[in-house]
């Protein structure tokens, strides 16, 4: 809803009346309690419903030229003397003049500034409840939902690659899907090395890591990396021991083991933890809590490095949302830097995380030219061991994004889809 408002917003809608000689009323405004203004529109087909706004709000977010920097979109109010108790002295409303014909809101200030506001502008950041949650759903970030490894076929998306790469409408869709499910899959891909990086720079560009921009997971000798090994890869989460860990993994299968495994396992932990808060809150209390180290230690291309970062396996913000799933056998640091009595009874929640994600893992084998996209800080994913031999071996090139680069390239997608809508 949020988006089609956008639309109309940006010219390419209707409904709003704007037409020359149609029968208008008028938006209406009055100020309240010395402080807010309450607008109320009074002809539109949509959105009725009066809306109030803290004059505070209105001044700080006045769109002149003095007030706001057009080109750079940025605020350029002098906030060392804004005076937060500034008030609405005098409301106006009318219909500006020009193509759009925008209905506007003029407010005349205590501090002798005078400023106008076009109602679409107001109403798409009106503070109404619903509204807020629209555009948090829809635009900020779409909004997740949550799968047990059961429902793994339901909720995978198939992307065909080429049309990825060529068209913008499967660029959105594929994100879209990548934000809501934090999995989707990309067909028939060239099996060539460069198709982590073209995709990548599809969306934006690379995120670097020790491992460098392109890497590939195969069975190496003196492997620096567990997972350059042929063995079973439990599930995990890649680079817990980072602060800023990537967090979208793109993995190209080029060429897979004809032997008996080399299958993914994908984990929503998002859902683990959905569970936990359910059924075991002290372990869910526990682990949101107790930070634990994660670390890896080694060299790439003659350089050393120790990496660590201390984070609880479940991250939550302050509104008890996840923001982050850490959880990596082999990248759990031996040291454990908290009180000795949260250790065992650590241990125990930590132990039935592991087994119910384990439980719910679901299976399967990717072809040569899939490619598996997946958000690293809420899936878990592994391997099965394979054979690794001369002819029968296994080539995986994997890279990463980080998700402020792939929502933003969502975004610019989405205003500009709802622009030709
Ligand atoms: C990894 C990894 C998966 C695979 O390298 O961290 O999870 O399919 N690899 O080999
Ligand atoms: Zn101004
Ligand atoms: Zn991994």
């Amino acid at each position: 809803m949020w988006l089609q408002r956008l639309g109309r917003v940006l010219g390419h809608g209707h409904g709003h009346g704007h037409g020359q000689g149609q029968c208008r009323r008028h938006l209406s405004a009055r100020i309240v309690q010395g402080t807010s203004i309450v607008v109320q529109p009074e002809s539109e087909s949509e959105g009725r419903e009066a809306m109030t706004f803290p004059g505070v709000w209105l001044r700080d977010n006045c769109r002149c030229t003095e007030c706001f920097h057009g080109s750079s979109r940025s605020r350029r109010l002098d906030w060392d003397s804004f005076d937060t108790r500034v008030r609405p002295v005098g409301v106006r409303t009318d219909q500006a003049a020009g193509q759009q014909q925008q209905q506007q809101l003029h407010v005349r200030w205590s501090d002798a500034h005078e400023s106008s506001y076009p109602l679409d502008w107001l109403r798409q950041r009106s503070f109404d409840g619903r509204r807020q949650r629209a555009y948090l759903d829809e635009f900020y970030r779409p909004a997740t939902r949550h799968w047990a490894g059961a429902e793994f076929q339901r909720i995978a998306r198939h992307f065909d690659y080429g049309q990825v790469m060529a068209e913008d409408a499967a660029l959105q869709q594929w994100l879209q899907a990548l934000a809501v499910y934090g999995v989707a899959l990309l067909r028939d891909a060239p099996l060539d090395g460069g198709v982590v990086r073209r995709l990548a720079e599809r969306v934006g560009f690379i995120r670097r890591t020790t491992y460098g921009e392109e890497f590939v997971v195969q069975a190496k000798p003196g492997a620096q990396n567990f997972a350059y090994l042929s063995l079973p890869l439990p599930l995990h989460t890649d680079l817990p021991y980072y602060e800023y860990k990537p967090s979208v993994n793109i993995l190209h299968c080029v060429t897979q083991t004809a032997s008996p495994g080399g299958s993914n396992l994908l984990v929503d932990a998002f859902h683990i933890a959905d569970r936990l808060r359910g059924e075991r809150p002290a372990d869910f209390e526990r682990l949101c809590r107790v930070p634990v180290d994660w670390n890896d230690i080694g060299s790439e291309d003659g350089r050393e490095f120790h990496n660590i970062w201390r984070a609880p396996v479940i991250c939550l913000d302050a509104e008890g949302k996840y923001t982050r799933i850490n959880h990596s056998v082999p990248q759990r640091d031996s040291h454990f830097s908290v009180p000795l009595a949260e250790v065992e009874p650590w241990y125990e929640s930590y132990g039935r995380f592991v087994r119910l994600a384990r439980d719910d893992a679901h299976a399967f084998k990717t072809r040569p030219g899939d490619v598996l996209t997946f958000n690293n800080i809420r899936l878990l994913h592994g391997r099965t061991g394979y054979d690794d031999t001369e002819h029968n071996s296994r080539y995986i090139v994997g890279a990463y994004l980080d998700w402020d680069i792939v929502y933003s390239r969502l975004r610019v997608l989405k205003k500009r889809s709802a622009a030709v809508q």
